[in-house]
């Protein structure tokens, strides 16, 4: 059974236990160690492919497994989401042309400018770690760096909110305001989600929404912050491989994500970076 002791919110929300935070961060620690490790996998000419085998790889050097694979009929342990991909791009699959690029891309190679999400969820002991950032390949294009930093900075911005007694209106805006502050959009048709001992639970975590409304925060509460924004409109699309999604309007796109639970006074993050290097770091 699913975590016996504890409770469940009137929405559903799983209250744990102090001792379940330990299994949390083992969790949390490795998937935010491999992206750590990822980042030198990531130059013009590199597969998707080839970056997906060496995550697997780590997951399983490390005795840990991977929550993705098999999760939904999907076959890979992370999700790699090139420009404008908004989630879910799928390894070695052909990396779809976006509205600044000339001519048709033809595999799955990343190219000089082309920026990534990279996305990993691990289980150790039971317990889900789930993270995100983005990546470079070679030198990025100034706007494409304004978006990255403004997408980390609404995430930092989401969890700066996260007390018990705030609510998840709170959360989602203050990811919201930061980007429409920067004329950039949040996309509404993905959301963050409650995790612990399985991988996505109540409650919704929008990235967007007015102040006190929403479920109150209270200590216990574990569950990811991802917020996806789009340097256009917010509005995706799902291509025919039924995972990835790309922005309608092929504009540019980023995500960071971050698990995180709720202590008496303020917040724990799960899956920060042992290297320092959850922040992408630019040419
Ligand atoms: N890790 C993603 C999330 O943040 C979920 C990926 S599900 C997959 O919730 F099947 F696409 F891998
Ligand atoms: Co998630
Ligand atoms: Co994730």
């Amino acid at each position: 059974m699913d975590n016996p002791r504890g409770r469940v919110t009137k929405d559903g929300i799983r209250i744990h236990e102090p001792g379940d935070f330990a299994g949390m961060h083992a969790a949390g620690r490795l998937a935010a160690r491999i992206l750590d490790d990822v980042a030198a996998l990531i130059f013009p000419g590199q597969s998707t492919e080839e970056i997906d085998r060496r995550i697997t790889q780590m997951i399983e050097e490390a005795g840990a497994t991977s929550a993705t694979i098999g999760y939904r009929g999907y076959q890979h342990a992370s999700c790699i989401s090139v420009n404008h991909v908004v989630c879910h791009g799928i390894p070695g699959s052909k990396i779809p042309k976006w509205k600044n690029e000339t001519g048709n891309r033809t595999d799955d190679t990343l190219k000089d400018g082309d920026i990534l999400n990279i996305d990993v969820t691990v289980i150790v002991d039971g317990w889900y770690g789930d993270t995100s950032r983005m990546y470079v390949a070679g030198k990025p294009k100034p706007y494409a760096e304004r978006l990255m930093q403004v997408t980390h900075d609404a995430l930092m911005k989401g969890i700066e909110a996260v007390r018990p007694g705030n609510t998840f209106g709170d959360i989602g805006h203050a990811i919201q305001s930061h980007a429409e502050a920067q004329r950039m959009s949040i996309v509404r048709d993905f959301c963050g989600h409650g995790l612990g001992r399985v991988f996505h639970a109540p409650p919704n975590v929008l990235h967007y929404g007015r102040p006190g409304t929403g479920p109150v925060l209270e200590e216990g509460m574990f569950f990811t912050i991802e917020p996806m924004v789009n340097l256009g409109r917010p509005d995706t699309r799902v291509l025919s491989d039924d995972w990835t999604a790309i922005t309608r309007d092929k504009s540019l796109s980023a995500q960071f994500e971050h698990s995180v639970g709720v202590t008496a006074d303020g917040v724990d993050i799960f899956t920060l970076s042992p290297a320092g290097l959850f922040h992408p770091t630019y040419g």
